[in-house]
C-alpha cells in the first residue's frame, strides 16, 4: 500500500466514521483535497461518511441531501433513490444528530441545487459532488454552484457505472478555465477538477 494511504488509514482508526459507500482511495481524495479548507460542501450525504472525512480537515463542512423525502428527486434517478432507502435507511434526525458530535458539520435537508444560493461566490473551496448521479442532476449542480467554488470539485462516481456524470463534468467544464487533474490511485472513482 503507498505510504501516504497506510498513514491516512492509521489515521481513520482514530475517528468514529459513519457507514457510507467509499473506498480507503475515495476517503483519501476527500481528506487530501480539503486541506486549509475554510468551507467544504458535500452534495449527497447519505449517512455521512463523507462528511466526517472533509471535517478532519476543512474548518467547516456543510452536508446537503433530501435524506427520507427523496421523491422530491426530480430527474430519471428519482426511483433508484426512492428504492435505496430501504438498503441505506437515511433519516434526517438521525444522521444530523450523528454528525452533530464532530463540532464543524451543518446538515441540511434540501435539493442540492436549490441549497446553492445560500452560499457566497468563491466560498466554498472544496466540493463534493455525489447526489443525484444521472446527466441531468450533475449538470444541475455543476451549474448552481461553479461560480461559487474557489478550487475543486469532487466528482463522485466519475469511473463507475454511471455514464452521466462523466458526460455532464466534461460537457460542462468543455469553456472553463480548469484542469483535470490525473488520477492517482487506482481505486477511487472520484474525478479531481481544479480551478485555474
Ligand atoms: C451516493 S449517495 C452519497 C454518499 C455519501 N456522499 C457518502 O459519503 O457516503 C447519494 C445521496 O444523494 C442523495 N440525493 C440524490 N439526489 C439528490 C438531490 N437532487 N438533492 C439532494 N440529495 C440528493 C440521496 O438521498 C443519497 O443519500
Amino acid at each position: 500500500m503507498d505510504l501516504r494511504l497506510a498513514k491516512f488509514n492509521a489515521l481513520l482508526k482514530s475517528v468514529k466514521l459513519p457507514p457510507g459507500q467509499l473506498t480507503l482511495d475515495d476517503m483519501f481524495q476527500l481528506y487530501y483535497y480539503s486541506q486549509d479548507s475554510p468551507l467544504s460542501v458535500e452534495l449527497g450525504t447519505l449517512q455521512g461518511l463523507g462528511a466526517a472525512i472533509l471535517a478532519i480537515n476543512s474548518d467547516m463542512v456543510v452536508t446537503v441531501d433530501l435524506f427520507e423525502d427523496v421523491e422530491s428527486v426530480d430527474t430519471p434517478s428519482r426511483e433508484h433513490y426512492v428504492s435505496c432507502l430501504k438498503t441505506h435507511p437515511r433519516e434526517y434526525s438521525v444522521v444530523s444528530k450523528y454528525l452533530a458530535a464532530f463540532g464543524n458539520i451543518q446538515v441540511i435537508k434540501n435539493l442540492s441545487y436549490l441549497e446553492s444560493s445560500n452560499f457566497g461566490t468563491g466560498s466554498i473551496h472544496t466540493l463534493f459532488v455525489d447526489a443525484d448521479h444521472s446527466y441531468e442532476g450533475v449538470k444541475k449542480d455543476l451549474e448552481s454552484y461553479y461560480q461559487k467554488v474557489s478550487r475543486y470539485f469532487l466528482l463522485h462516481d466519475y469511473y463507475s457505472g454511471w455514464p452521466g456524470v462523466e458526460e455532464a463534468s466534461v460537457e460542462f467544464f468543455l469553456d472553463k478555465p480548469v484542469r483535470f487533474i490525473e488520477r492517482e490511485f487506482l481505486h477511487t472513482s472520484i474525478q479531481v477538477v481544479e480551478k485555474i
